[in-house]
């Protein structure tokens, strides 16, 4: 091996990227978030990390509720398009194709199209320099039923390996982001999903 020094960076390896829920009723938003960890046991608790910039920002404050949607792999086009326009200038559910299904435990509602939807209620918040950090509990779960091993718990190999990349690629689209190319593969997967 040879070794260079970079410049600081978190560089983990590998990093989800994940459909976050927020907002209640017609409010109700969707964005796309790879800042995000499994932070606590006993109770389950999850850590997400979100700009006071991104519209969902106030509305997960406002309600102090999210849904963690996992999408399936195929649907990287449709989480780089969500992840790159905001719901102050787009509806992004109808743009992308997306359906809203009622959650159990909590307002923000589950994207149908994910396999895995887990529903959290947010416990505590930490002002960080460039993002607020947001622990939640996990108070409900709901998953495919394709995506279960044998003891009824999520087994991701079983989803054919889900959107998971380097933090550093992923921090922003796949692809040279080029709004027409984006859009052009958003409607070829939601005629065919
Ligand atoms: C792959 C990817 C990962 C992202 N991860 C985060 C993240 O961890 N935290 C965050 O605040 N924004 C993240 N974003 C940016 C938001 O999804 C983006 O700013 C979005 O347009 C916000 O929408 P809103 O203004 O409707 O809330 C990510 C975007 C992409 C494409």
């Amino acid at each position: 091996m040879t070794k260079v020094q970079l410049a600081p960076d978190t560089t983990l390896f590998p990093v989800p990227i994940v459909l976050i829920t927020c907002g209640a009723g017609n409010e109700a938003n969707l964005f796309t978030l790879n800042r995000i960890s499994s932070c606590n046991a006993e109770p389950p608790m999850i850590a997400i990390s979100v700009r006071p910039s991104r519209a969902s920002h106030d509305l997960i404050e406002k309600l102090g509720e999210f849904v963690v949607n996992i999408p399936w792999p195929d649907m990287e086009s449709v989480c780089d398009y969500v992840g790159t326009t905001t719901a102050r200038t787009t509806d992004k559910w109808a743009e992308a194709g997306l359906t809203r299904l009622p959650a159990t435990a909590v307002q923000p509602p589950l994207i149908a199209q994910c396999p895995v939807n887990i529903e959290c209620r947010v416990q505590r918040s930490m002002s960080l320099p460039s993002h607020s950090l947001f622990v939640a509990e996990v108070v409900a779960l709901h998953a495919d039923t394709s995506v279960l091993n044998e003891r009824q718990e999520v087994d991701f190999a079983l989803a054919h390996g889900l959107s998971y990349r380097s933090g550093i690629v992923r921090e922003r689209p796949a692809d040279n982001f080029r709004p027409d190319a984006l859009w052009q593969k958003v409607r070829a997967w939601s005629s065919y999903a």
